[in-house]
């Protein structure tokens, strides 16, 4: 199972960059510098352009971090799988499309701008009829089928961080 990162110790943290860009072992060396270089350029994440780096279905992409949050895009077509994250909320963000994130006592229905939370230890399933692209954030290391592991488990991708 994959562990939360340690928070940086304040005494090991020089350099403002290493501040928002070191601290958990999930970071690649590329995310790092691309991080690094982003911040010491004050460029802000483009989300348009992060969803055209990809096609893939189901497969959360971190491009941005916030203490120890992560923002992930991610596009999502058809029926998930029923899970739950028992140590955490999830927030879900839609961009584009309408996204239903079912749920034991009903469903919700999210268009572009709308917002919606999945509360900590709640069941649930996203379902979509055509390609939604979506925003997430959750801590560090969420895996995104939760205690239902199984084949839709993403691999780890902050290489667009
Ligand atoms: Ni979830």
């Amino acid at each position: 199972m994959p562990q939360h990162p340690q928070k940086p110790m304040l005494s090991s943290v020089g350099r403002r960059n290493d501040i928002l860009c070191v601290g958990t072992v999930w970071r690649s060396a590329n995310a790092y510098a691309a991080c690094d270089a982003r911040w010491m350029a004050n460029i802000p994440v483009d989300l348009a352009e992060k969803f055209s780096l990809f096609s893939e279905h189901w497969s959360p992409k971190v491009v941005a971090r916030l203490n120890d949050y992560e923002i992930k895009v991610v596009k999502v077509k058809g029926e998930f799988v029923w899970h739950t994250h028992e140590d955490t909320d999830e927030l879900f963000m839609v961009i584009a499309g309408e996204l239903t994130i079912q749920l034991r006592d009903g469903d919700v229905h999210l268009t572009p701008g709308q917002v919606f939370v999945v509360p900590m230890g709640v069941e649930h399933c996203p379902i979509t009829d055509g390609e939604v692209h979506a925003l997430l954030i959750e801590p560090t290391g969420v895996v995104n089928t939760g205690d239902a592991g199984g084949d839709m488990i993403a691999s780890y991708d902050d290489s667009f961080a």
